[in-house]
């Protein structure tokens, strides 16, 4: 959790800084700060609360200087108030730290510094971290300083740190916790003219140079990136990019072309990044289908894998992420016969899983920086067991550290709540069942046939749902919203859409809510019932259409709310339902519940609407969890 960015060039750093904090905030936004090094001192500014509150510091007491370091914050140690916002100093105010992660020795250290008589300002873990390099700072070599911190730290982290007398230098460290460089356009010609650096009053004539723990928050200054890897620290300033690893080894610093543009993280002219995000979905998955086929034919995934002797597959996952994997298994023993678990990335990796050497784990992750998923993937790899990467974010530890990835092609996706990631995780993991089936010679061509245009049929058909369900969804909206609770219930495959449905609610909305396979319901959580409760029904024509009916039947003669969603020319249904939030019908029926979810996303960023909630930005909550 938490974000951190960082700048040196001619431009103002305070401003650039507080851009890269807004494409930041999904990975916490409890509070936020800045420091720039100028004139021989450090510069602080820190709010507690939203971004809007830092920018209005800032707007009251500007800043100047082209030299700073930032940080938004998810609350780990210390309550999110002003005193315990990053960036955290030294006690002489001459060291600027900011920190993603958690520094696990903490208490140790903070004793230690504490005896030797450094007086605490906050209850971070961080705050060591310049205490200590002030320690070991003989104010000649800062790198050689911060080499011989981070050999006291346990922990993850990303690192960001500046001094007062060295306004032209940012120091970076990663170890567990993401962190890129971004690198600006080479200058057409060297400037004399915006600033000189405080070393040796030399002008600045290299390309601007940012920090930052993701992507879009180099744009749009930066056009090309590298990523720093675990145990490595990087000096930038007027040299460049220095890269040696902790014990002093050079690396060569190799940067890469920036692929997402600043369109692709900008709301545009929605109202929110969710609401973009949703409409979104028919695109994705159209580029998603086009990329797993060519000439109209499966293709098979290039993973270094023989799919054909695939026996044994185990998903990991969290959240949103792990409802798509419980699809994958549907997909993966329906259509290759493959052998499947699901785990939950947090649980697998504090058990002792028996795993033969047959044995796939694939891990599922939008983000690839979970922290609990990308645990599992290093246990399975010290298992000696193949691991794939089913991630958004290609440059993601997880994207690196598998031995094989599967891109899902969803663009950046910013709010909090995941959407088009979820969807286009259940199509990709239908296209890969169907790539192992076809590998173990069990998709005939007239099946691949039929299966490829139910996929490709799709994407209009998100189109056409999302239209024809929104008036319903609506009204419902305006009818539940001061609900204080609300069940979903589906089958087979609408299980997961139900279990989905229900986080969605939860998170944006604040709604207590539970998703039930709908034939386990009436094993007790019936008893909830009640004429108060909306009791969402998953119920398309698929083979589980019959059961589901009779299931609505049970909670209709108890007086509970029906939202049903299924086919919009359903009579029985609708006769049955209070609402009919009305979905399109898929070719192949393993793909519907990638239509059944629309409405629900939907439905919740109504009701969050109506709520008052900021549906980018739940309390509580960030989009990375890169904590256990
Ligand atoms: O980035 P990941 O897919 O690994 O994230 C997993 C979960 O944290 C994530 O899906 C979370 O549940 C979302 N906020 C759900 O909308």
């Amino acid at each position: 959790m938490c974000g951190i960015a960082g700048y040196i060039g001619p431009k103002n750093a305070a401003q650039v800084l507080i851009v890269a904090l807004e494409r930041l905030k999904y990975r916490g936004y409890d509070s936020a700060g800045l420091v720039v090094s100028e004139g021989g001192k450090l510069h602080l500014r820190r709010a507690a609360g939203k971004l809007k509150e830092l920018d209005a510091k800032l707007a009251a007491q500007p800043l100047s200087g082209h030299c700073g370091i930032a940080h938004t914050r998810w609350a780990t140690h210390g309550p999110p108030v002003e005193h315990n916002s990053h960036p955290h100093l030294s006690a002489d105010g001459r060291i600027a730290v900011v920190h993603n992660g958690i520094i696990e020795n903490h208490v140790a250290l903070r004793r230690e510094l504490e005896g030797e008589g450094v007086v605490f300002a906050s209850q971070t873990d961080t705050e060591v971290v310049p205490h200590l390099l002030a320690k070991y700072y003989d104010g000649k070599d800062p790198v050689a300083a911060l080499r011989t911190v981070l050999a006291r730290l346990e922990g993850s982290f990303a690192l960001g740190v500046v001094f007062a007398d060295r306004s032209d230098r940012i120091l970076v460290a990663r170890e567990g916790s993401p962190l890129l460089i971004g690198r600006g356009r080479e200058p057409k010609a060297a400037r004399t003219d915006d600033r000189r650096s405080t070393e040796g009053g030399t002008p600045w004539t290299e390309r601007e140079l940012l920090v930052a723990s993701d992507i879009p928050a180099l744009l749009p200054h930066a056009s090309e990136f590298l990523t720093l890897e675990d145990g490595q620290i990087a000096d930038l300033g007027p040299h460049g990019v220095r890269i040696t690893t902790f014990a002093g080894d050079k690396v060569e610093a190799r940067f890469r072309p920036i692929e997402v543009t600043a369109e692709a993280v900008s709301k545009g002219s929605f109202d929110s990044f969710m609401a973009k995000e949703i409409a979104e979905q028919p695109s994705v998955l159209t580029r998603l289908i086009d990329s797993r086929l060519r000439g109209g034919v499966l293709v098979e995934p290039d993973l270094g894998l023989d799919l054909a002797s695939l026996r044994h597959i185990v998903f990991l996952a969290c959240g949103t992420s792990w409802h798509a994997a419980l699809l994958g298994k549907r997909f993966l023993e329906a259509l290759a016969r493959v052998h499947v678990e699901v785990d939950i990335s947090s649980e697998y990796r504090y058990r002792n899983p028996v795993a033969g050497g047959d044995t796939l784990v694939v891990t599922i992750s939008q983000s690839g920086e979970t922290a609990d998923t990308l645990a599992g993937l290093r246990l399975a790899k010290s298992k000696f067991l193949p691991v794939v990467g089913l991630v958004n974010t290609v440059t993601s530890t997880i994207a690196r550290e598998a031995n094989g990835v599967m891109p899902l092609l969803a663009g950046p996706e910013i709010g909090v709540a995941s959407t088009k990631a979820y969807t286009a995780q259940v199509m990709a993991l239908y296209l890969f069942a169907a790539q192992v089936a076809k590998a173990k010679g069990l998709l005939p061509r007239d099946a691949e046939e039929a299966l490829v245009a139910a996929a490709r049929a799709l994407p209009d058909l998100a189109e056409r749902t999302l239209k024809l369900c929104e008036p319903a969804v609506e009204e419902c909206a305006d009818l539940y919203s001061a609900a204080q609770a609300s069940v979903f219930l589906g089958r087979g495959g609408e299980h997961p859409t139900a279990l989905e449905g229900a986080l969605k609610l939860k998170e944006i909305a604040y709604v207590h809510a539970v998703g039930y396979p709908a034939g386990e319901f009436k094993h007790g959580p019936i008893a909830l019932v009640t004429k108060h409760l909306p009791v969402v029904c998953m119920c398309p024509r698929d083979a589980m259409y019959e059961k589901m009916l009779s299931n609505i039947q049970e909670v209709k003669a108890r007086a509970g709310r029906i939202i049903s969603v299924g086919d919009a020319a359903d009579r029985d249904l609708r006769d049955l339902s209070d609402h009919l939030l009305p979905v399109g019908r898929a070719g192949d029926e393993l793909l519907q519940p990638i239509l059944s979810i629309l409405p629900l996303q939907r439905y919740a960023y109504h009701v969050a609407r109506r709520r008052d909630c900021d549906v980018d930005q739940p309390r509580n909550l960030a989009k990375s969890v890169t904590v256990e």
